[in-house]
């Protein structure tokens, strides 16, 4: 089960970060020195990803501008003597192979990932959700590549989340296998009270087989009106094996307020030019609100 595609939902609305999103994509939003679509697309290509397809929607241009050469821009950096920056801006287009689909409807991710039918085949695929940022050692699609070649079968990526955050995912029913890997009999989107399987959501990564696109041709509109994903991947669990992988490193939603914001201080802290100074910033802040409080 050698998996070489990937397909990143990028189509979504971005309602939780209006006004931001009226007219800039939420994945184009700048994380530190990076667009965030760029840690995701990094993160599939240090997988071993070569192609990539992103399923985008007519807002969402800058995304296509973004992967491509800007030739003038590289020659005037180069001619003011910048060879470095220029070296950075040809790097974003260089890499993986980038493809783009239009969801011409926000019918939800399960119809986002379906318009990849065509792009897939029958090969086994990675899917990455376009706002969903990961730090780690071995990059987070590494991990579930490695358990789905393993098993010979699906794979989604879960982590446990608090009991009062459980209602926004999809809750898994699991038994263990060996580790971090667990076997998936069951799951729910967005369980109510008393619905959820367990604490184990599952976090934007998620490696399918083609059978997919199938159950996804008929899966009618769920939770929210929209065609669910985790729907279809219900009924594939009970159709084929499906493992889950409890996968090391931290993920942020960058889809909302609090994900971007730390987010964007984890990797500022991290980054060479920014981090010494933040760190600073923030312990200065930090005894000044501490201050206040005391006063
Ligand atoms: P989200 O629910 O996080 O994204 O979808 P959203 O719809 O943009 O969020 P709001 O409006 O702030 O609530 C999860 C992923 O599925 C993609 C999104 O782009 C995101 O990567 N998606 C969602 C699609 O590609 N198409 C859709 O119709 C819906």
């Amino acid at each position: 089960m050698k998996v070489r595609k990937a397909v990143i939902p990028a189509a979504g609305l971005g309602t939780r970060m209006l006004p931001a999103t009226k007219t800039v994509p939420k994945e184009m939003l700048p994380l530190v020195d990076k667009p965030v679509i760029q840690y995701v697309v990094e993160e599939a290509a240090a997988a071993g990803i070569e192609d990539i397809l992103i399923v985008t929607n007519r807002a969402k241009s800058a995304m296509d501008d973004y992967f491509d050469y800007h030739p003038e821009l590289e020659e005037r950096l180069l001619r003011s003597g910048k060879e470095q920056e220029a070296a950075t801006i040809r790097r974003c287009a260089d890499l993986c192979n980038i493809f783009y689909v239009r969801q011409k409807e926000t019918k939800g991710l399960g119809h986002a990932v379906w318009r990849a039918r065509n792009f897939v085949g029958k090969e086994p695929f990675a899917v990455l959700l376009g706002d969903d940022v990961m730090k780690s050692k071995t990059p987070v699609l590494a991990q579930l590549i490695s358990a789905s070649e393993k098993y010979g079968c699906s794979c989604v990526g879960t982590q446990q989340v608090e009991d009062s955050q459980i209602s926004k995912y999809s809750s898994l029913k699991l038994s263990p296998l060996d580790g971090r890997i667990y076997t998936v009999h069951d799951m729910n989107e967005k369980p109510g009270p008393g619905e959820k399987f367990s604490n184990f959501a599952i976090l934007g990564r998620y490696v399918l087989t083609s059978s997919i696109f199938d159950i996804l041709e008929r899966t009618p509109p769920g939770h929210g009106g929209e065609i669910q994903l985790t729907d279809a991947l219900k009924e594939l669990c009970r159709k084929e094996r499906m493992v889950a992988v409890e996968f090391e490193g931290r993920r942020y939603d960058t889809g909302n307020l609090k994900g971007f914001l730390e987010a964007t201080i984890d990797f500022a802290l991290e980054n060479e030019e920014s981090g010494p100074w933040l760190r600073q910033f923030i312990l200065d802040k930090a005894a000044e609100l501490a201050y206040n409080c005391r006063s």
